[in-house]
């Protein structure tokens, strides 16, 4: 059993606070945080209320976690208290107005034995925006909202529209925009974390363009995914998203992929087991985890490549969640010509 991450005063159990482990770092808004907007498709109701609990938001801090074998920089980011209970109920009443819950697929067929869950598709791009909204400063704040992407041998970017491993890169050859600005240093706590200690610094300084990923959008094709008692989803990373592989891709349009994942849990009362779940690599570590329980309101926000998690099962209760992703569009970086010579 991993060290599970739980929040006091939230849920069935806060009479029974669960201290957080040292490896989670608190990270603040240093703008503070914009006045949430309610959502757009529901009724008044679900309006913000202000003796909600304030968001909260924690990095896990791989190198000093149980997890510090396998992975340093990597980014995992959980935000409790994102969405209240009343617009995850809205969330999901939008799901379920969509049509009925049907098996999850991997690569087009269901394979209960490595996923088991039902799932509803909706693309939707106004609750993706709406999403977009409460996210985007958190990633700012992050300076991941900037991902430079180094060439060269390694770097080397492969066809656009292949998603398969073997084709792509990690997110560790990325750089995020801190390293470039100093912002990442500015932010302690994103240092500490590592974040902005991406391997290809010393490349970019050397390439004649430079490939720039800008955060645009969350991507509105929303997958809820409802897990009941027995399901799960078994180790995994997860693959990016292109905007190339949509059957209504305008090719004249800007290619957006993804590199990062948000999940939203959505559910509330009778939850037992169903965290999401980080897992070594190798040795060790194969069998050590880190649980992110599936706490309603709670968003988990972590890179696609090489970052090895499952859904646990769930042992009571049913756990929704949104699945979807950050969008970048990507952008070429011409060096600017030296003027006057040498
Ligand atoms: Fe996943």
């Amino acid at each position: 059993m991993g060290p599970a991450f739980s929040q006091p005063g939230n849920g069935d159990d806060e009479e029974i606070p669960t201290p957080l482990p040292p490896y989670f770092h608190p990270l603040h808004l240093s703008n503070g945080r914009p006045p949430p907007i309610a959502p757009p498709w529901a009724p008044t109701s679900t309006s913000i209320d202000s003796s909600e609990p304030q968001p909260t938001a924690h990095l896990i801090h791989f190198p000093t976690s149980p997890l510090s074998a396998s992975y340093t920089t990597q980014l995992a980011l959980i935000i409790d208290h994102l969405f209240t209970p009343a617009e995850c109920a809205a969330l999901i009443s939008l799901a379920e107005s969509t049509g009925p819950w049907v098996p999850a697929e991997v690569d087009g067929r269901v394979a209960v034995n490595y996923r088991n869950s039902a799932r509803i598709m909706r693309k939707d791009e106004r609750a993706g925006e709406w999403i977009y909204e409460r996210l985007g400063p958190w990633m700012r704040e992050l300076g991941v909202e900037v991902l430079y992407e180094p060439r060269g041998e390694e770097g080397e970017e492969k066809e656009e529209g292949r998603r398969r491993e073997g084709g792509e890169k990690k997110f560790g050859h990325i750089v995020p925009r801190g390293v470039r600005l100093g912002l990442a240093r500015r932010n302690k706590m994103a240092a500490e974390s590592g974040l902005g200690k991406g391997k290809g610094k010393g490349e970019l300084e050397d390439q004649e363009e430079i490939v720039r990923w800008d955060m645009c959008r969350v991507n509105p094709l929303l997958r809820f995914l409802k897990y009941g008692p027995g399901q799960f989803f078994h180790r995994h990373c997860d693959g990016h998203f292109l905007t190339s592989d949509l059957p209504d891709w305008d090719s004249s349009q800007p290619l957006e992929k993804s590199w990062i994942t948000i999940q939203i849990y959505l559910s509330s009362t009778g939850l037992a087991g169903g965290a999401t779940s980080f897992w070594g690599r190798s040795g060790k570590d194969y069998t050590t985890k880190i649980d992110v329980e599936a706490r309603q309101g709670r968003v988990l926000i972590f890179q696609q490549r090489d970052l090895i998690h499952t859904g646990e099962k769930v042992r009571g209760g049913e756990k929704i969640t949104i699945r979807s992703e950050f969008m970048f569009r990507k952008v070429v970086e011409k060096k600017k010509e030296e003027e006057g010579g040498r």
